[in-house]
């Protein structure tokens, strides 16, 4: 059974136990500020999670994609990866532990014949939060699990969430598979990171909210939050022993191998998880940066060149192992389909940015250790593991694993520090850009504004749904419209932008306001641009058929009153984001 099969089963599964499919969101979440990345399938759900009715009722089922940094310096053995499919089912408050569990044991054992006797479970052994749960162990008993394989942990390891700093969290069992690898020293069990025992799925009994006092209190209703790992039921099926193994990396395996004349495994590991991580955080829109997701991704595309140097593989094939990851996944992942010519152009841009500095920074920095190893001192500085990140688009990581080969550690909670303030300072700057919107509210203003989003829209079917708004600033004369898009555009695109948004004008379409909450405006299909807080109303301003965005308004009531819409300059303002600067004109000349 390949992974697309396992998903479609899984969905089936829960599908004909009443489960309704819910799609998948984001990798970047749409209005939960507290994390940067979906780490997991329950991030959208949290509203439902807290209590507020799901439109489609009490239980549901879907399969998400995650992207988990925190595990970067596992990836490389046999089951560690940072972007990854979560296959989730919910109880908003309908069945408990008991169902839970029979369920995940029925599709394990019935649906996908995963042998019984080789599962093993963990349950919470209870503490001064929560009571031990005999409950799950008895449902795990009455299953055929035998005594010896049930094992009670405390939070640190059967305890999940809340994904941000408050929210719902609870007690969880974990369902772990038996690779038959002969127990290691540590007193091997499955919380041993030496590799015996694979985790596949998690059970979350979420029945608590934790609040940012550190509290815990009883939700209004006990649900249940579930997560199995699709990567690693597929390297089960596909009988594997590890993840990169199987069909879902085995491709760009291949072509990184034939790539080097080195035997690196981990090394291999590494470049293809990163690389495939970088094609699916571009595609949901981020572009590398200094900041939040932007970070995350550049360190992502920049470590994958390192290990590439490292194999003595030229870089430039970064691009060629992207398409080999886009290929081989296509029919799972429609959007990285749609979206290869912008994650090509965005990963040859960083990966030639990164090249161009390296070498200097890496020049300065071997001179440094050289220097630090006269004088017998084996601790870099925080200052200079900055400078290295600010002048040469060093990550503190690679600054780190190149000092760590020397023998030299660094002082990253100096540099986290130092970088803390210039991510504020930087926040600054970046709230005053946003500030731009409207100068005042003038007719000329509100109607550029209008113009603003029918620009967007045009944008959008032109050039794809990735042209989404990074900026925007509005005075009397003229809109300057930011949005992410890799190429500059040629003069026919333009025109047909042009063409779009003076047609959408000549419909006469009005413009309707509705206020309505920011999740049924999400739903509605309505382009949002900044993060909100659940439970807010928002506004949502409706251009006839054509256009649908939250926004602040204000807008004029038809688009008739906008005359003739002219672009007058399209450039780059920064990496991967265009500028067009456009104008409104009482006649077409
Ligand atoms: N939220 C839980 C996890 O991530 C179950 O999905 O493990």
């Amino acid at each position: 059974m390949n992974a697309l099969e396992i998903r479609n089963k899984f969905i089936e599964f829960f599908n004909e136990r009443n489960h309704r499919v819910i799609s998948g969101a984001s990798l970047i979440p749409e209005n939960d500020p507290s994390v940067l990345f979906t780490t997991a399938g329950m991030h959208p759900l949290v509203p439902y999670l807290l209590g507020e009715p799901h439109p489609l009722g009490k239980r549901l089922v879907d399969y998400q994609k995650c992207l988990r940094t925190d595990d970067i310096d596992e990836v490389g053995d046999d089951t560690h990866v940072t972007f990854f499919e979560m296959l989730g089912n919910w109880s908003l408050g309908d069945y408990f532990k008991e169902e839970a569990i029979r369920m995940s044991y029925d599709f394990l054992v019935n649906c996908l014949k995963l042998d019984p006797e080789r599962l093993s479970v963990s349950v919470f052994s209870g503490d001064q939060d929560a009571a031990r749960d005999v409950e799950a162990a008895e449902v795990w008993r009455s299953l055929g699990v035998k005594e010896e394989n049930i094992y009670y942990y405390g939070k640190k390891h059967n305890w999940w969430g809340p994904a941000g700093v408050t929210g719902p969290c609870g007690p969880d069992t974990e369902i772990f598979y038996d690779t038959l690898k002969p127990r290691c020293s540590k007193g091997c069990g499955p919380s041993c990171d030496c590799g015996k025992y694979w985790e596949i799925w998690n059970n979350v009994f979420m029945e608590y909210y934790k609040d940012s006092e550190g509290n815990f209190t009883p939700l209004k209703q006990k649900n249940v939050d579930t997560g199995l790992g699709l990567e690693r039921v597929t390297a089960l099926m596909e009988h594997k022993d590890n993840i990169y193994e199987t069909k879902l990396f085995s491709e760009v395996m291949e072509e990184i191998k034939l790539l080097s004349n080195k035997k690196d495994e981990v090394s291999f590991r590494i470049i293809a998880d990163h690389i495939r991580a970088a094609c699916f955080i571009i595609t949901d829109g981020v572009l590398p940066g200094n900041m939040d997701q932007s970070y995350i991704l550049r360190r992502l595309i920049r470590r994958a060149v390192r290990y590439m140097r490292k194999l003595e593989i030229n870089p430039d094939n970064i691009c060629r192992l992207a398409t080999v990851v886009i290929n081989s996944l296509r029919h799972m992942y429609g959007e990285l389909e749609k979206n290869e010519e912008n994650i090509i152009n965005i990963l040859q841009e960083e990966k030639d940015k990164f090249m161009t500095t390296l070498e200097k920074g890496e020049a300065r920095l071997y001179k440094i250790l050289e220097g630090l190893k006269k004088e017998n001192i084996n601790i870099l500085n925080a200052k200079t593991v900055f400078n290295l990140y600010d002048t040469y688009g060093f990550p503190p990581e690679i600054t780190g694993e190149l000092a760590k080969e020397n023998g030299v550690e660094i002082d990253l909670q100096g540099f986290k520090e130092l970088f803390k303030n210039h991510q504020e300072l930087s926040r600054q700057g970046a709230a005053e850009k946003f500030k731009g919107g409207l100068a005042d509210d003038t007719s000329e203003t509100i109607a550029l504004h209008t113009a603003t989003h029918l620009l967007h829209r045009a944008l959008q079917l032109v050039l794809g749904e990735h042209a989404k708004q990074k900026g925007s600033n509005i005075t009397k004369e003229r809109l300057r419209f930011d949005f992410t898009h890799g190429q500059k555009l040629t003069s026919q695109e333009l025109k047909t932008v042009e063409d779009i948004v003076n047609n959408a004008i000549k419909r006469s379409m009005s413009i309707t306001c509705e206020e309505i909450p920011y999740e049924k405006a999400k739903e509605s299909g309505a382009e949002g641009l900044f993060a909100n807080k659940y439970g807010e109303v928002v506004k949502v301003y409706t251009i006839g058929d054509f256009s649908k965005e939250i926004c602040g308004g204000p807008h004029v009531e038809n688009t008739s009153e906008l005359g003739y819409f002219k672009i007058v300059k399209e450039e780059s303002v920064a990496s991967g984001v265009r500028r067009i600067k456009a104008v409104l004109l009482r006649d077409r000349d």
